[in-house]
Parts: structure tokens; C-alpha cells; sequence
């Protein structure tokens, strides 16, 4: 029997209408471009202030793109997951939210939650479905509305985040294309330094909770940077080096948009030059599980059948993991 691959086979995206700009947080926080540019590298991010629009809606609108563009029946999808930290409910899950919305009804679907490397964990999990002969196609959302738990007055954490989402259709193949490795590892050592201290059920909401504003992303960013590049910079060249790949023959890596000096840092361990990695951090900051698929989304028209991807992420828990891709079409699919 015929080895059976899972290759990424279009990507759809979607970023809200609303910039919110560092001359606009300098007005609201002791912050100024500057500071954000050196530290972290964001110049802007994309804002869902619409009322009531979670982040559903945002996945929604990448996955109806994602179907439009590759034409894919409906019917046909066998299981769609949405990556997020921000779920537009406890429960039900965002995924089934999204198979009302996109009219999926042959699919199963869920939530996955693993932060920033939510993406990734969700490539691996969706691979292994479809290797194991039992599902064809499956969507992967990576979608957060970070904005929905960023302390607009806490200068240390506002200016990073941003909201977005992408989706990638993933299906079946015997050609040697697709996802062809994956290193995925979970710290759970990382819990003190980034989490939100109420809302789940160790500290359900209360006035209490609220008054203390404990419904907030919390973040050690100094501990997290350390741990984030020594865990990303160290599994990414594992996975590169049992690949056979190097400066010359990786194409693109594609990198967590947490910071700019991490993207860099990253990207000099692999020795790769900053034209090979896919940077849009500047344009919409942090969008926790939507940074990899959006980077796909921005750089899709410039890649071509056959080039080598190495993605790689760090995230709360803490998570971490690096996954290769033979990518498998040229160019845009629209
Ligand atoms: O996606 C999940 C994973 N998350 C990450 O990978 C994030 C990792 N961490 C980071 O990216 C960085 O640690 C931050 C961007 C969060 C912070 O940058 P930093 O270079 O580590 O700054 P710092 O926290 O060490 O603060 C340096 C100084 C402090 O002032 P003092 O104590 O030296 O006087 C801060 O109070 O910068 C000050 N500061 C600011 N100044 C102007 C902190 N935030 C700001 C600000 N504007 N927004």
C-alpha cells in the first residue's frame, strides 16, 4: 500500500478592520513607538471591537475563504479544529460553532488549546488523522481574540497582542509532499510565568475576581523571552538537522510573531538570512494560534511546490515544538 502524506493544500485568512496604532496605545499607556519598536517590533495591530463578535467570527470568515479559494465541497470535510485561547465560549467549543456557520455537516469538530503553538499541535494532530487512512480532509483554524483578555492600562502586555485568524484544508496524498516531521514538547513548568488567574474552574468568576482584575493575560516577559528562545532556537535545529536540512536548502522558516528579537534570534541559530523568514509581527503584533497560519496567509504567492518550511513556536503551558513542511502548490490559490 501506498504511503499515505497530509499536505497543506490552501490557506484562507482574515485580520479585523481596526488598526490600533502605537501613537494610539502612547495615548492610553506611558508608552511610546519607539520602546515598542526596539523591544518587541510591532508598529500596529488589527483590532475586533465590534460588540458581541468573538472570535468565531474571525474564524469563520478565514475558513469561508480557505473553502472559496480551494473549492473544496463541504460535505467532503471530515473534521475542522480551531486552535484558540480565546474561545467565544466556555462551551460549546468555537469548531462546532463554525460547522453551523460554514455549513459542515459530515465533520467533526473541537477546540484545541495549547496557546501560542496551538497551530502546531493542530498540524501534527490533524497529520496523524489523516496518515492513519481514516479522514481525507480536515480544516485547521488558528484564531485568538487576544484583545478579549489584553489589561489595556498594563503597559507591559498591551502592546504585544493583537487579534486574527487563519485556516489551512489539509487532505490526503501519496505524493512526497506535506507534513513530513514534528517535534512537539509541553513545559509545564511555565504555568507563574503566563496565564489569567480567574475564569476557569481553580478560581470561577466572582465581583471579587473582577475587582482585582485577574481576568487578565498575565506575563513574566523577561523569564518567558529566555525560555522562548533556548526552546524554540534548540527544536528547531533538531528537527532541521534529522531532516538533512540546513541554510542552504530550508526555504522559509516561519516563526511564533511573539518579538522581533526572538524571530532573529531563532533565525541565526539555523543560520538562516532575515529574507527567508516570514515576518508580518509589525503589522499585526501577537495573535497567539493565529501568527503561523497568517504568515502563511501574507507570504502564500511566493511559494513554490517543493519548498522546505520549518515552523516553530513557544507559547504558555509552556508549549513548544518545531514541524517541517514540504509545501505542496505554486503560488496563490484564488
Ligand atoms: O506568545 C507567548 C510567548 N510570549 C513571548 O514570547 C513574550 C516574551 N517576552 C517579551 O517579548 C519581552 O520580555 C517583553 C516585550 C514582554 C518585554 O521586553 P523586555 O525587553 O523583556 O522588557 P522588560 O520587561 O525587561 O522591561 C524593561 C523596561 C522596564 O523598565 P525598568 O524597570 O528597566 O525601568 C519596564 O518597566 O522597560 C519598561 N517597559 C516599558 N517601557 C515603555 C515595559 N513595558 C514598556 C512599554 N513602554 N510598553
Amino acid at each position: 500500500m501506498e504511503k499515505i502524506n497530509a499536505v497543506i493544500t490552501g490557506v484562507g485568512g482574515y485580520v479585523p478592520d481596526y488598526v490600533l496604532t502605537n501613537e494610539e496605545l502612547s495615548r492610553m499607556v506611558d508608552t511610546n513607538d519607539e520602546w515598542i519598536m526596539t523591544r518587541i517590533g510591532v508598529k500596529e495591530r488589527r483590532i475586533l471591537n465590534e460588540e458581541g463578535l468573538g472570535t468565531s467570527y474571525m474564524a469563520r470568515k478565514a475558513a469561508k475563504q480557505l473553502i472559496q479559494r480551494t473549492g473544496v465541497n463541504p460535505d467532503e470535510i471530515d473534521a475542522i479544529f480551531v486552535s484558540t485561547t480565546t474561545p467565544d465560549y466556555h462551551f460549546p467549543s468555537t469548531a462546532s460553532i463554525l460547522c453551523d456557520k460554514l455549513g459542515l455537516k459530515n465533520a467533526f469538530a473541537f477546540d484545541l488549546q495549547a496557546a501560542c503553538c496551538g497551530f502546531l499541535y493542530g498540524l501534527e494532530l490533524a497529520a496523524s488523522l489523516i496518515c492513519s487512512g481514516r479522514h481525507k480532509k480536515v480544516i485547521l483554524v488558528g484564531a485568538d481574540k487576544m484583545s478579549s483578555m489584553v489589561d489595556y492600562s498594563d503597559r507591559a502586555t498591551c502592546p504585544i497582542f493583537g487579534d486574527g485568524a487563519a485556516a489551512v484544508l489539509i487532505e490526503a496524498t501519496t505524493e512526497d509532499y506535506g507534513i513530513m516531521d514534528s517535534l512537539l514538547r509541553t513545559d509545564g513548568k511555565g504555568l507563574p510565568f503566563l496565564h489569567m488567574k480567574a475564569g476557569g474552574s481553580v478560581c470561577p468568576p466572582s465581583y471579587f475576581t473582577v475587582d482585582h482584575r485577574m481576568h487578565y493575560l498575565y506575563q513574566e516577559g523577561r523569564t518567558v523571552f529566555k525560555y522562548a528562545v533556548s526552546n524554540m532556537s534548540e527544536i528547531t535545529s533538531v528537527v532541521a538537522e534529522r531532516n538533512g536540512l540546513n541554510k542552504e536548502n530550508i526555504s522559509w522558516v516561519i516563526p511564533h510573531q511573539a518579538n522581533l528579537r526572538i524571530i532573529d534570534a531563532v533565525a541565526s541559530r539555523l543560520e538562516v538570512p532575515q529574507e527567508k523568514v516570514m515576518i508580518n509581527i509589525q503589522r499585526y503584533g501577537n495573535t497567539s494560534a493565529g501568527t503561523l497560519p497568517l504568515c502563511l496567509w501574507d507570504y502564500e504567492k511566493k511559494l513554490k511546490k517543493g519548498d522546505n518550511l520549518i515552523f516553530t513556536a513557544f507559547g504558555a503551558g509552556f508549549t513548544y515544538g518545531a514541524v517541517y513542511v514540504k509545501w505542496g502548490y505554486d503560488g496563490n490559490k484564488r
